[in-house]
């Protein structure tokens, strides 16, 4: 019997240990993963991380105690063979004191830096970048009012520059998350919500809805492309500059009759084509590096499989099959491959 309470222990440790060991490893794992919180690398990241750091340690301390108090009494009073029924035990005092003043501690150790950070995160900085989020089943708009630029599903930012967020929703709740610059926010209807962070690396860092919005939740992803000042003052230069329209005889001037007569203008935006609000803006669909909110890179065969049948592309996708034919669907591309 002695023996078999020893190989519990030893499972036990061995449990422990495994844990003590993937707590150490943890940092390392998540370093490889883009999508980690953390690696912070904003200082709004780093104060919401530091607050996690916080409260695991707490939690930590509090499991270790809890659960170590329990092992010991279950190994120590526990009904031994041939022994006496344990007796039962009322009520003591002093420990009773102990366990509503401990824990009402340790919640004020918890309680005031949450509260703490919350403000912080709240107080909006005195100059910044505006961006407006507009979250769309199922994916995201992006528009700066400064200079008259709107996107889909990739936000371009200066680094360091803080950056304030106006985040709306055309539909239902979505969640705007960035993993490494910190998160997340919710995204109403009918209500306005703000967060703001200042970037402290460039880089493109993945972005992702983090409220369960419907069939294609998942596939509402983002990038987030931090760059140099200059290369984001180029970027907006990029969004501004005029498109030429396409050669009269070429394939991409009939995709663009055919964009104008279709039904794609009923949803679409192109600067000086159309005026829809409903799909992702157009006018510089070319400089975007994926389509379908960051499920596929953008090159002609994605281009084309989606405009073939987004449904089946996108679980969803409120962009209907429009039955086109193969050789409307190349003319199209070819069209869209100008709006660069
Ligand atoms: Cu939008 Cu989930």
């Amino acid at each position: 019997m002695a023996e078999r309470s020893l190989r519990r222990l030893r499972l036990v440790v061995a449990g422990l240990l495994g844990l003590a060991l993937l707590a150490l490893a943890l940092p390392g794992i998540a370093g490889q993963y883009p999508q980690t919180t953390l690696e912070p690398k904003s200082q709004l990241a780093v104060w919401q991380n530091d607050l996690l750091n916080n409260i695991v340690f707490w939690c930590v301390i509090i499991f270790v105690l809890v659960e170590g108090a329990l092992v010991v009494t279950v190994l120590r009073f526990r009904r031994r063979p041939g022994g006496p029924a344990p007796k039962p035990i009322h009520g003591n005092t002093q420990l009773e004191i102990l366990w509503t003043i401990a824990p009402a501690i340790i919640l004020a150790l918890i309680a005031v830096p949450t509260v703490q950070t919350i403000f912080k995160a709240a107080a909006l900085p005195k100059t910044s970048l505006q961006v407006e989020v507009i979250g769309h089943q199922w994916w995201w708009e992006f528009r700066y009012p400064k200079y008259g630029v709107i996107t889909a599903n990739e936000l371009h930012i200066p680094a360091g520059t803080p950056v304030t967020f106006t985040l709306t929703s055309v539909d239902v709740i979505h969640s705007f998350w960035v993993p490494a610059f910190g998160g997340k926010r919710d995204v109403i209807p009918g209500r306005t919500n703000h967060m703001w962070f200042a970037a402290d690396a460039t880089g493109t860092f993945p972005g992702q809805c983090a409220e369960f919005c419907g069939t294609s939740h998942a596939n509402m992803l983002f990038k987030v492309v931090s760059q140099p000042q200059a290369e984001f003052d180029a970027w907006v230069a990029e969004q501004k500059a005029p498109v030429a329209a396409p050669d009269s005889a070429s394939l991409a001037a009939r995709g663009l009759v055919i964009f104008q007569k279709g039904l794609c203008v009923a949803c679409h935006m192109i600067d000086g084509v159309s005026y829809g609000v409903v799909g992702p803006n157009l006018t510089k669909v070319a400089t975007r590096t994926t389509i379908a909110s960051g499920i596929y890179p953008n090159d002609p065969e994605h281009l084309k499989a989606w405009i073939k049948n987004a449904p089946a592309e996108k679980p969803g996708s409120l962009m209907p099959n429009m039955n086109l034919s193969d050789a409307d669907v190349e003319a199209l591309v070819a069209f869209l491959e100008t709006r660069r």
